[in-house]
């Protein structure tokens, strides 16, 4: 069951399946901006940045100012150079962290919103700046990785922070507020648009999860019920 203060009106001429992505994508999304502490002069690095939370995350991002490196599978690069990423990375590349610390001169990135997972998740970690780099951890699309007490003292000196947008919603109410309120404006603003989501019959719901893990979608999914 969804909160009231997690609701939303649906914006004035919107669809039902271009307003889902309202609810968790978007929020999740500002809610990883905000714990990561985003900011004009401030470089993040966004993992699959043409998927629902990324693509709103790259252009949030870059509306406040942030200089936006994001990663995608190639076929996808169009997308996220459209919202507004100033660097796009092949999501499939052996050494992103390096590729990230050609584009900031040896630094790394100030934030990471990580979802990448799996040996990805090493390569968030070795992208952020070391002592202050901030790391969200809120998905696991390439599997379960670990860190240790010491791979936090001697190889990855930054912050790691966990987000579950549905333990937020119920744990952090003032977030939570804070999260809409900025997200209603962004609306009201015409910085966030409806997108145009992938709309699959609900008897094909294996076909959008067959699609989702061969990693060849763009921006939300919908299944019609
Ligand atoms: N914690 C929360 O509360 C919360 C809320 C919402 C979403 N999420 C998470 O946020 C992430 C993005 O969500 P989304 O709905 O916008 O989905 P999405 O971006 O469409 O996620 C799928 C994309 O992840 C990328 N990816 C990277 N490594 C992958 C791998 N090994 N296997 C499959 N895909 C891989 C692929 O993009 P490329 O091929 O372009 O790299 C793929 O198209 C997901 O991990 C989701 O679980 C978390």
């Amino acid at each position: 069951m969804l909160p009231a203060a997690a609701a939303m009106p649906v914006p004035d001429g919107w669809t039902d399946e271009q307003a889902l992505g309202l609810v968790v994508n978007r929020p999740t999304a500002l809610a990883a901006l905000r714990l990561g502490g985003v900011a004009a002069g401030r470089t993040v690095l966004v993992h699959a940045a043409a998927g629902a939370t990324g693509q709103a995350a790259v252009t949030i991002a870059r509306h406040v100012g942030a200089t936006v490196i994001a990663t995608a599978s190639p076929g996808k690069h169009a997308t996220v150079l459209a919202r507004g990423a100033h660097h796009v990375l092949d999501s499939r590349g052996d050494d992103i962290a390096r590729e990230v610390r050609a584009l900031t001169d040896g630094a790394g990135v100030d934030l990471v919103l990580e979802s990448a997972g799996g040996a990805g998740f090493a390569a968030s970690l070795a992208a952020a700046k070391r002592v202050t780099g901030r790391v969200v951890v809120f998905g696991l699309a390439g599997g379960e990785a670990s860190l240790s007490n010491w791979g936090l003292v001697y190889e990855h000196q930054v912050h790691v922070i966990g987000l579950n947008l549905g333990v937020l919603i119920r744990a952090a109410p003032q977030v939570l507020g804070e999260v809409m309120a900025e997200l209603s404006a962004l609306l009201a603003g015409g910085v966030l648009t409806p997108g145009r989501p992938t709309v699959y019959d609900l008897a094909d719901g294996a076909r959008a999860l067959t699609d989702l893990e061969a990693r060849s979608t763009v921006g939300k999914l919908a299944l019609l019920p």
